[in-house]
């Protein structure tokens, strides 16, 4: 049994029902205002995507993907059949170039990567593109014929003002490079590319959230396709086919209205920054104060993967620091004289911002054996509490549990306000309403998904009957094939046809 400190700890994380309600009317009322004006809270940037693939599409294209942790880079065959193949590379982003001086410095690592994969996976082209340059006297003279189209996803708001043109309009996720804030990002990786001399234009500029509910629809079509794709990792986002009707704010980009529809990237990781309804621990209010943009991300800082860790080694560091807590203060564990002794101090992640990988947190809720053998080690490998007691790990449990628990109830009210926005509950028949999600924390993290679902029964217009039509799938490196996709579309357009 927990100690009744350790409980009344847990206890502030609780998200009620009655919560959840009033956090998706809240949701729903932001919206509405994003919809309508700029500037707003959750900024709900029109995206000019006025269709979802229905899985017929063909053709070889390449994407890469910038996320919040990796950077991708991947030639992608659509097969026309909802099928696809796709051969990727993977690098973990450099902390430093996270934070580098310039973007120059960034967007010429992106471009190098493209250049490594090419010469990997596709020397025949690559090689008969520089044979082809070597004999043409003008050095660019390839760029009138780009070998390979390339989808962008840059996992980041950027201001849309084209199919393959957006400006930054702040960086999230612990990157911060001032001078890329307002510049147009295909630009910047253009030049890079261009410097490098590859055969590649940047054809699209995407979203993640965008790309997952494209490839979501490609791979699952339904008679609606998807309604919207969510990204749960590093960071959290999503976006959502919304009617052109509903869209008040002007449109300042050409797209195709044929549709009537337009997928909306709502920048869900910023509701509520004024804190209306979300709650907020003096553990929320102290990771923000310390991250690299304070104020803003308010939603992103209570529910994704690059926060969690950190609102855990926060609730923890205190309990340690409290006399009365039992918390890491056995007689044979290590952190017994943890405040004198500065090598434990030196060595352990626990006192460090960061130094708790919210991965530990999908072993603690894992394990679910009566001696917590798994988290003790983990505990012992990762945290350097050598000898950690039963007592130490199921208060650890506790805490991380009730994190991850309030993170998925709050991700339930942004998918549930979504599911009602569109209005397809209201809509007789039993069709699936489907949703594509991918992300490190709904991939990893033990049910997730279950408590995101336990959360929708509860909602006001949706309960327990809308909650059995809800269809949460991952979508597998969706937003490579998502990018692939819209630099299909951008082709079709830059031939005329939209
Ligand atoms: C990947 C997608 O699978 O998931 C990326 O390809 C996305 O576009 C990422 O940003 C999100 O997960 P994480 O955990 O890497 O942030
Ligand atoms: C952050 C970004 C957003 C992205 C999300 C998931 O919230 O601002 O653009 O979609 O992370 O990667």
């Amino acid at each position: 049994a927990l100690a009744a400190e350790t409980k009344a700890i847990v206890g502030q994380y609780d998200y009620t029902d009655e919560d959840v309600n009033k956090g998706v009317k809240e949701f729903l009322r932001q919206m509405g205002e994003g919809l309508e004006k700029d500037g707003t809270s959750l900024s709900q940037i029109p995206t000019y995507v006025t269709a979802v693939p229905n899985g017929t599409e063909k053709g070889l294209y390449l994407a890469v993907d910038l996320g919040g942790t990796n950077f991708r880079v991947c030639s992608i065959q659509l097969n026309g059949d909802s099928t696809f193949h796709l051969t990727f590379s993977k690098v973990p982003i450099p902390k430093e170039m996270m934070v580098a001086k310039t973007s120059q410095e960034l967007f010429a690592f992106l471009a190098k990567q493209i250049d490594v994969f090419l010469q990997t996976h596709h020397m025949a082209d690559y090689d008969r593109h520089v044979r082809r340059r070597n004999t043409v006297s003008s050095p660019t003279g390839f760029k009138d014929e780009p070998v390979f189209r390339l989808g962008f996803t840059f996992s980041f708001p950027v201001k849309q003002v084209g199919i393959n043109k957006g400006t930054l309009i702040r960086w999230t996720k612990g990157f911060d490079i001032p001078d890329a804030v307002g510049k147009d990002v295909c630009a910047l990786l253009q030049v890079e590319i261009d410097k490098l001399h590859l055969p590649v234009k940047v054809a699209a500029l995407v979203n993640d959230t965008v790309g997952t509910l494209m490839a979501r629809s490609y791979t699952s079509p339904g008679k609606t396709g998807a309604v919207l794709g969510a990204i749960f990792g590093t960071g959290t986002n999503g976006a959502y086919l919304e009617k052109l009707a509903n869209i008040k704010k002007p449109l300042e980009g050409e797209y195709d209205n044929s549709t009537g529809d337009m997928v909306i990237n709502t920048e869900w990781g910023s509701f509520d920054n004024q804190l209306n309804v979300l709650p907020n621990t003096p553990w929320d209010i102290q990771v923000d104060k310390d991250s690299v943009n304070p104020g803003i991300q308010m939603f992103e800082k209570r529910v994704s993967g690059m926060f969690l860790g950190e609102i855990v080694r926060r609730t923890l560091l205190d309990m340690m620091g409290n006399e009365k807590m039992a918390f890491f203060k056995d007689e044979n564990s290590s952190f017994n004289d943890w405040k004198s002794t500065t090598s434990i101090a030196e060595h352990s992640g626990i006192f460090k911002q960061w130094g708790l990988d919210s991965s530990i947190m999908s072993v603690a809720a894992a394990d679910t054996t009566p001696e917590l053998s798994t988290l003790r080690q983990e505990l012992e490998g990762q945290l350097h509490v050598y000898s950690p007691s039963l007592e130490d790990a199921q208060a650890f449990k506790a805490v991380a549990g009730a994190v991850g628990r309030r993170a998925a109830r709050l991700s339930a009210v942004a998918i549930g306000a979504i599911v009602l926005q569109t209005g397809q509950l209201s809509q007789a028949g039993d069709e699936p309403i489907d949703i594509g999600v991918d992300g490190s924390l709904v991939e990893h993290y033990p049910y997730f998904r279950d408590m995101i679902y336990e959360a929708l029964r509860v909602i006001d217009g949706i309960g327990e009957e809308g909650a059995k039509r809800i269809r949460i799938g991952i979508a597998k490196d969706g937003s490579g094939v998502g990018a692939a996709l819209i630099a299909l579309v951008a082709a079709g357009m830059e031939k005329g046809q939209p």
